[in-house]
C-alpha cells in the first residue's frame, strides 16, 4: 500500500512453503498473474514451489494449468505463459535439512540474492520452519539482498501461544523481515477506510463520541462450515475471525490518524488502539458477548445439517460458529462508544460491512408541527463486501407542498464507478511483500494485543456452557438482537446496504 508512485518490484525468488496446496493455485499464482498483467512484477520474478508431495516442476505445472483452466482466460493469458517458465519445484520434508540445501543452492544461482518465504502450511509448521531456514542461514540479508518471511493466519490460538511464536520467530529474524498476512488488508474497500476517514474534512471531524452513537462491524457469511469440519471445530468463528480479520477492520475505523503514511506511523496507531480494547473480566466477557451455533434448516434453498451432525465435528462440541461481541475502546475519542462486532457462518447474507450510527440532532423543532419528523440518526456504512462502497444515510424533506423529512442514502458502489476487474484481494498484499511495505501486515505488538482483547471470552467458554442456536439463513441467535437491544439499539439488517431508503 505504497504511498508513493507504483513501480515494478525488484528481482526476487518467491519460495512457497507449501506449493501444491489450495491457497497457492488460488490465490496466489493468479494474483501474480495478475501483477504481472498489469506490468508490476516482471520477468524477474521467478517461484520456487516446495512441497511433500514427491514430483518435480512437470508436476507443479501441470497441477497448475489444470486448475487455473477453471478460471477466466488465466491459462491462455500471455502473463502466465511467461511466469509458468519460471515456476520450479522441489519435494521435500520441512523439518529434515535437505530441503534447505536444496533453496540454498537455488537462491545462491539467483542473480540478487532476494527471496520472500511464503508459509502455506498449517500453522504448525511456523515456528519450525522459521528455525530451520535460520539455521541454513538463508535468512540472513545481505547489502542488496533482502530476505523476507510471508505468515498465513492462524497467528496462534490464544495471547500465550501467540506471544510464544512471535518469541520463537523473533529470535531469528528482525520485525522488518516479518509480514504477517491478514487477507482482509487486501480487500480495496477496507484500503479505503483510511482514505475515506483522512482525505474528507465532513467524515473525520465527526468521528468522535461527540458525533458517534455507536460502530457495528459485522463480518456475516450464508456458507455453513461444510467440509472444514476438522479445522473448525478446534478453532471456531472467535478465532478464526476476530482478533485478526474483525479487528483490522475496528482498527482502521478507530485508530488516530497516523503522522505519516509510512507502515511504522499507521501500524504504531492501529497497535494503539487495539491495545486500548477493554480487557474484561469474567462477568464482564459474559454479560458483553453472545456465542452462537446454527441448527440443520436450508440454506439458500439447499438443506444443510446442523453444526453438530457435521463432517469432522464432535457431537458434543461446544465450539461456537456465530459470535456477537460488545467492545470498548478506552481513549478519549471513543470514550463510552460501543463497538459491537459479529461474525458467522450459514446467516441470511454475505454481508461484511461497518456501519457507523451518529448521534440524533441535538434539538427537535418539528416536534410540535404536523411535519413528519421521521428522523433516523445520519448513518455511515462501509460495504466491505460484496459490491464494495460508502453509502450514507441522511434526512431529507420529500418533495411537495408540506413538509415531510424522509430517510435517504445516498451510494457510491466502486463498480459504478471503476473497472475493478477479477482481483484475488492477494495482489497488492504480494506486490507490497515484494517492495518490503509493511503497512498491510500485522506487527507482533498489534496480534497481541488483539488476542489479550479476546482471551476473557476464550476463558469464560473454556469453563462452560453451551453456544445459543440460530437457525441457517437467519441474522443469528436471539440472543445476540437481546445484546444489542438492551442497550436501546438493534442490528443494521444484513444484505441490505445500498438500498434505497424512503
Ligand atoms: C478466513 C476464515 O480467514 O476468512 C474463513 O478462516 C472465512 O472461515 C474467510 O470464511 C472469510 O474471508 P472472505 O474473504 O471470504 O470474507
Amino acid at each position: 500500500m505504497s504511498g508513493s508512485a507504483i513501480r515494478p518490484t525488484p528481482p526476487v525468488t518467491l519460495v512457497i512453503f507449501g506449493a501444491t496446496g489450495d491457497l497457492t493455485r488460488r490465490l496466489l499464482i493468479p494474483a501474480i498473474v495478475n501483477l504481472a498483467r498489469g506490468g508490476l512484477v516482471g520477468d524477474d520474478l521467478h517461484i520456487l514451489g516446495l512441497g511433500i508431495e514427491p514430483g518435480g516442476t512437470d508436476m507443479l505445472l501441470e497441477r497448475l494449468d489444470t486448475f487455473l483452466a477453471t478460471l477466466d482466460g488465466i491459462v491462455e493469458d500471455d502473463a502466465w505463459k511467461r511466469l509458468r517458465q519460471r515456476i520450479s519445484y522441489i519435494s521435500g520434508d520441512f523439518s529434515g535439512d535437505a530441503i534447505y540445501e536444496d533453496v540454498g543452492r537455488y537462491l545462491d544461482k539467483s542473480p540478487t540474492g532476494n527471496a520472500a518465504f511464503y508459509f502455506a502450511v498449517p500453522p504448525q509448521f511456523f515456528g519450525s520452519i522459521v528455525e530451520k531456514l535460520a539455521e541454513h542461514k538463508l535468512t540472513v540479508e545481505k547489502p542488496g539482498a533482502f530476505r523476507r518471511i510471508a505468515i498465513e493466519k492462524p497467528f496462534g490460538t490464544d495471547l500465550a501461544s501467540a506471544k510464544a511464536l512471535n518469541a520463537r520467530i523473533l529470535a531469528r529474524v528482525s520485525e522488518t523481515q516479518v509480514f504477517r498476512l491478514d487477507h482482509f488488508l487486501g480487500k480495496e474497500t477496507v484500503q479505503n477506510i483510511m482514505t475515506a476517514r483522512f482525505a474528507n474534512m465532513m467524515i473525520e471531524s465527526l468521528w468522535n463520541s461527540n458525533y458517534i452513537d455507536h460502530v457495528q462491524v459485522s463480518a456475516a457469511e450464508i456458507v455453513d462450515v461444510g467440509t472444514r469440519g476438522k479445522f473448525f471445530d478446534a478453532t471456531g468463528a472467535l478465532r478464526d475471525m476476530v482478533p485478526n480479520h474483525l479487528f483490522q477492520l475496528l482498527a482502521m475505523v478507530a485508530m488516530e490518524p497516523p503522522n505519516s503514511f509510512s507502515a511504522e506511523a499507521i501500524r504504531n496507531e492501529k497497535s494503539k488502539l487495539l491495545q486500548a480494547l477493554r480487557i474484561y473480566t469474567p462477568e464482564e466477557a459474559a454479560a458483553h458477548s453472545v456465542r452462537g451455533v446454527y441448527t440443520g434448516g436450508t440454506l439458500e434453498g439447499k438443506a444443510i445439517p446442523a453444526y453438530l451432525e457435521t463432517k469432522d465435528v464432535s457431537p458434543d462440541s461446544t465450539t461456537e460458529t456465530y459470535v456477537a461481541l460488545k467492545l470498548y475502546a478506552d481513549t478519549w475519542r471513543w470514550a463510552g462508544v460501543p463497538f459491537y462486532i459479529r461474525t458467522g457462518k450459514a446467516m441470511k447474507a454475505r454481508d461484511t460491512e461497518i456501519v457507523v450510527t451518529f448521534r440524533p440532532v441535538p434539538f427537535a423543532q418539528f416536534r410540535e408541527t404536523d411535519v413528519n419528523h421521521n428522523m433516523p440518526p445520519n448513518r455511515l456504512i462501509i460495504q466491505v463486501q460484496p459490491d464494495e462502497g460508502l453509502s450514507m444515510e441522511i434526512s431529507i424533506k420529500a418533495p411537495g407542498l408540506s413538509v415531510d423529512t424522509v430517510p435517504v442514502s445516498l451510494d457510491f458502489r466502486y463498480g459504478d464507478r471503476f473497472d475493478i476487474g477479477k482481483m484475488t484481494g492477494y495482489e497488492s498484499l504480494l506486490y507490497d511483500l515484494f517492495i518490503g511495505d509493511q503497512t498491510l501486515f500485522q506487527r507482533a505488538d498489534g496480534i497481541e494485543a488483539g488476542w489479550a482483547a479476546v482471551q476473557p471470552f476464550l476463558d469464560l467458554w473454556a469453563s462452560g456452557g453451551k453456544p445459543d442456536p440460530y437457525a441457517p439463513g437467519s441474522p443469528g441467535p436471539a440472543s445476540a438482537d437481546a445484546l444489542i437491544a438492551k442497550d436501546g439499539r438493534r442490528w443494521h439488517e444484513l444484505g441490505t446496504s445500498g438500498e434505497k431508503k424512503g
